[in-house]
């Protein structure tokens, strides 16, 4: 079996038709299996005595690999040295090499022998290795502002060819100008693979702006897309220089809030102390940026500071001004006044600003403060004065009661609506509610009270001509009025001044009397002479009006004629 390669072998040693195609390039990737393809993989146009691979050594000379026959079909290794191990060839002729190196960079030739020709194929093997993913190594933990530090050291492992390294600050490259950036760069091959591992140092001027920037490592490789480190940010330091001091409170602040100051260093990290000055007076406060004002008075108006410990200049002040409201009102309580008397209504108010007063009475708004000169029942009620000035509201009050002894209004009689009775109402002023009395029996009762003012009705059904008389009391006093009530049903009739009338026409009724006696009497000695001289005449005649009060009867007669009408 050996014989016929051997034999084939030195025809072709001696070749003189030897074709050379040219020599195709393929990249194989580090540490997989290199597919060495024999003629790009085409089909062979007639069954080839015999294959075999070979390489070109760095001498030049050839380096046998394998052959392989058509018969037996089974490779025969020529190789020696480590590709001995690693070679095998597969049934459409390429040359497999297992666990590529880059020491596998060569061009490896495919030569087919068939019954008259000889034909070379040479493909050219590269082989190249992509990076791990980068790591950053060596971060600084955080950056001085203005200050170059060492931000983190980049690695881009094992590659090849070697890899770039590029820093980025929020996406953006960032280029090396000697001054604020600063990349060093480093490559290092590992002698025994030849891979190369790069590195890069990134130095750094940091400055406030990059409280929060990201920094990200990219790794650029011909193999495969760029990788990207996760983005790193530092913490950067700088010294304060601004001090801001806010007043932390609801609104206008009034006596009694707690007032918060708070101090604001702009520096990093922040302070832990600060220095407050409440008007002239020192606080240090450690570990806390807040100094609370408790219960604040309108003495606490005035200005407040704070500063750095380390450094009184850096500071900050703000005026506090602390709204109050100073009010009063005169009366208050429970007011019992008379009806008809003076009330003076004092209001006494300071504020930190112009005070708003508003009133009201029994919950409805007033136009403007009350002023009681001269009291009546309707002044009676529950007075509020609100006072208000930037946020705080205060309010006083009193409540005023108006009494008074009753006195009647009004005493009316009125026909009854089925025209069978009368109604008679008696209208009295006063407080405390007067009771009522009515010197007949009534049927349907009726009484308001409202504002001092009592309405009282009664329905009679009269009996006889009749003097009705209200009365009306309370605990301070007494009023009596009277209203005439004929038993014929009248027109409506109002009496004001019932009681003076009443009086009169008794005065006049006794008169009437008085002189009634003096005439009858006058008569009873005419009669009693006549009689005496008739007697011996034996006639007489009678008078024919009666004796009497006249003009009563006139008035009763008027009244009569009235009715019918
Ligand atoms: C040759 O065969 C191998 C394995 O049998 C296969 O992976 C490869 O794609 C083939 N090559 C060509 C060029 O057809
Ligand atoms: C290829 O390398 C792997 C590990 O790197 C090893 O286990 C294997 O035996 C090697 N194969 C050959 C053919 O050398
Ligand atoms: C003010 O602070 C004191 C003590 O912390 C607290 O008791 C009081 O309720 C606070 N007053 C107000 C109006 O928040
Ligand atoms: C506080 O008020 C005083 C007097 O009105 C004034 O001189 C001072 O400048 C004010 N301070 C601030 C911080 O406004
Ligand atoms: C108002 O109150 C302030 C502060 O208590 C005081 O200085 C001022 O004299 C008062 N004014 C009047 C008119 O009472
Ligand atoms: C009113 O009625 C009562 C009994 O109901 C009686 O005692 C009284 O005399 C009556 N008064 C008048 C004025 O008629
Ligand atoms: C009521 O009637 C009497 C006589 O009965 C009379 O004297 C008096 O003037 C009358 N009063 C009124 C208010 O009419
Ligand atoms: C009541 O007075 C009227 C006149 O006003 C008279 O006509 C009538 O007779 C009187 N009735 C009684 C019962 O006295």
């Amino acid at each position: 079996m050996h014989s016929a390669a051997y034999f084939v072998s030195a025809i072709i040693t001696s070749a003189v038709l030897l074709q050379v195609s040219s020599v195709d390039a393929i990249i194989s990737l580090y540490g997989e299996t290199i597919e060495v393809p024999c003629n790009k993989g085409a089909a062979m146009s007639e069954k080839p005595l015999l294959i075999k691979w070979k390489y070109d050594k760095s001498d030049g000379s050839p380096g046998d690999i394998l052959t392989k026959a058509s018969d037996p079909e089974e490779a025969n290794i020529q190789a020696t040295n480590n590709y001995k191990d690693r070679v095998s060839i597969a049934p459409n002729a390429s040359l497999l090499i297992a666990n590529a190196t880059l020491d596998d960079k060569k061009t490896f030739t495919c030569m087919v022998v068939t019954m008259g020709d000889v034909k070379e194929y040479p493909v050219s093997i590269e082989v190249q290795k992509r990076p791990l993913p980068p790591q950053i190594r060596d971060k600084a933990k955080e950056l001085e502002n203005g200050k170059l530090t060492t931000l983190g050291e980049c690695i881009a492992q094992d590659a090849y060819p070697p890899a770039e390294v590029i820093w980025s600050k929020d996406g953006l490259p960032l280029v090396d100008d000697g001054k604020t950036i600063m990349v060093t760069m480093d490559k290092d091959v590992d002698p025994a693979t030849g891979l190369a591992t790069t590195s890069s140092k990134l130095q750094y001027r940091a400055g406030k702006g990059d409280v929060g920037s990201e920094f990200t490592c990219t790794v650029k490789h011909s193999l495969g897309p760029d990788q990207t480190s996760d983005p790193q940010t530092f913490s950067i330091h700088y010294p304060t220089e601004n001090v801001n001091l806010h007043v932390v409170a609801k609104g206008h602040i009034k006596e009694g809030d707690n007032v918060t100051l708070r101090c604001k260093a702009d520096g990093n990290p922040p302070p832990t102390s600060f220095n407050f000055l409440l008007k002239g007076q020192k606080e240090t406060v450690v570990g806390s940026d807040t100094y609370t004002l408790v219960g604040v008075t309108r003495d606490t108006t005035g200005e407040y500071k704070c500063s750095l410990v380390d450094d009184d200049n850096m500071q900050d002040a703000k005026n506090i001004s602390v709204n109050y409201l100073d009010v009063s009102l005169v009366p208050s309580g429970n007011i019992v006044k008379t009806v008809g008397e003076s009330l003076p209504v004092t209001v006494q108010k300071n504020g930190s600003g112009e005070v708003k007063v508003s009133w009201t009475k029994d919950n409805g708004k007033l136009e403007k403060q009350p002023k009681f000169d001269s009291l009546k029942y309707v002044d009676a009620g529950y007075y509020v004065c609100d006072f208000s000035v930037a946020g705080i509201k205060q309010s006083r009050s009193f409540q005023l009661l108006v009494q008074g002894k009753p006195s009647i209004q009004r005493i009316s009689k009125d026909r009854s609506e089925d025209g069978q009775h009368k109604v008679l109402t008696c209208e009295v002023e006063g407080f405390p509610k007067p009771s009522v009395q009515w010197s007949v029996n009534g049927t349907n009762e009726e009484s308001s009270y409202v504002n001092g003012w009592l309405t009282h009705k009664i329905t009679v059904v009269p009996t006889g001509n009749l003097t009705v008389t209200c009365s009306a009391s309370n605990e301070l006093g007494e009023d009596v009025k009277s209203i005439n009530v004929s038993s014929l049903f009248e027109e409506k009739e109002k009496l004001g001044e019932g009681k003076e009338d009443d009086g009169d026409d008794q005065a006049k009724l006794i008169v009437g009397i008085v002189i009634g006696l003096i005439l009858a009497a006058a008569v009873v000695g005419l009669v009693y002479w006549v009689y005496m001289k008739k007697s011996k005449q034996g006639s007489w005649k009678t008078g024919e009006k009666e004796s009497g009060t006249s003009e009563e009867s006139k008035k009763l007669e008027e009244n009569n004629h009235k009715a019918e009408v």
